[in-house]
């Protein structure tokens, strides 16, 4: 059980038709969905991976921060299996997953380091002492950047999720056609507010009646998406100031925006620092990463091969409660 391996499986199942004529997540949706396709996921993984799940050693799922009727969708689930084959199971923080996934593909990340969390929920710096040792030094006071890309697209009738559609169309966009001025912190915080940057946008598309017909929706795209990336990686520049960093992690779903994971490089090259970022798949919601934290956590331990200590964590695990947020 030495270090993370790659994963034998990794299913991911989008419930993106479901919410997309919503223009966002509906929470009463989502748990039902995952009610009903839990069954068949867990199958299909474990055919894929060759596995029966008497063979598994450990059990996760992801405890939160998240949508309280998902998570316990996932934690009761695999609270049957773990009671039932009597082994033992870890609850996964959504966030140390995320950074996880870094980890997953670089073993060799040096510390001290900033993980920059861009996802649908968040929108969090972490400074890492060493591995799964975090500390918040910043996060979003109001929207997260996937959820300003989002809410942006559902505006202008571009489709669900807004991250990617965003990303589509503006490919041939010029970044630079409208300007956008970067929020600004009255303090010294390294905190976000992507509500600003939204209404930044909410106000050129008034004044140039942008709409998804427009000729200059490219170039209006564009630009919001270089202004995402800019803002995110300005912050970064500051956090640097006080916090000594070796190396830098991209990671959450708004990290497979690929200006995104282009500028991200230039700026740690430009730092002389390193630069780590998942690769796509392995930036949206996964359970690989839930699975490696897990894998990691129960390798740490060594308990597993003790009698004992397994009924002790099959019975913490069977206490572990969902939680929507910190
Ligand atoms: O991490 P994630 O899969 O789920 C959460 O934990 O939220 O992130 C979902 C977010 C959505 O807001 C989606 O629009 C955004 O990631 N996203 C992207 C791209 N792909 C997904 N944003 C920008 N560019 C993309 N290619
Ligand atoms: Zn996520």
């Amino acid at each position: 059980m030495e270090g993370v391996q790659s994963p034998l499986s990794n299913i991911v199942l989008s419930q993106d038709e479901i919410h997309a004529p919503f223009g966002g997540v509906v929470p009463e949706l989502a748990s039902r969905q995952h009610l009903k396709s839990i069954g068949y996921v867990v199958e299909e993984s474990l055919g894929r991976a060759r596995v029966k799940l008497r063979d598994i050693d450990a059990f996760a799922a992801t405890q939160g921060p998240g949508l309280i009727g998902s998570l316990l969708v996932g934690l009761s689930f695999a609270k049957g299996l773990a009671y039932y084959f009597q082994k033992p199971l870890f609850g996964i923080d959504h966030v140390e997953a995320h950074i996880e996934a870094a980890f997953m593909e670089h073993k060799d990340i040096p510390f001290p380091a900033l993980a920059l969390l861009v996802s649908g929920g968040h929108t969090s710096l972490f400074s890492l002492a060493k591995k799964l040792s975090l500390s918040l030094i910043g996060k979003t006071r109001d929207d997260a950047a996937g959820e300003a890309l989002d809410k942006i697209a559902k505006f202008l009738n571009l489709g669900y999720p807004g991250g990617p559609v965003i990303e589509k169309l503006a490919e041939e966009g010029d970044p630079k056609r409208f300007p956008f001025a970067l929020p600004r912190m009255t303090d010294r915080s390294l905190d976000f507010s992507f509500s600003g940057l939204k209404t930044a946008a909410l106000k050129q598309i008034k004044e140039h009646r942008i709409s998804a017909s427009h000729p200059a929706l490219a170039d209006f795209l564009a630009s919001f998406e270089e202004a995402v990336a800019r803002y995110l990686l300005d912050n970064l520049a500051r956090s640097l100031q006080v916090h000594r960093a070796e190396s830098l992690i991209l990671c959450g779903g708004v990290a497979r925006n690929k200006r995104l994971r282009l500028s991200f490089e230039d700026f740690a090259r430009a730092q002389a620092l390193k630069s780590f970022i998942p690769s796509a798949r392995l930036c949206s919601d996964n359970a690989a990463m839930v699975g490696a934290l897990a894998f990691e956590k129960l390798g740490e331990s060594g308990e597993y091969r003790d009698a004992r200590k397994v009924r002790e964590l099959i019975l913490s695990g069977l206490d572990l409660d969902a939680y929507p947020r910190k």
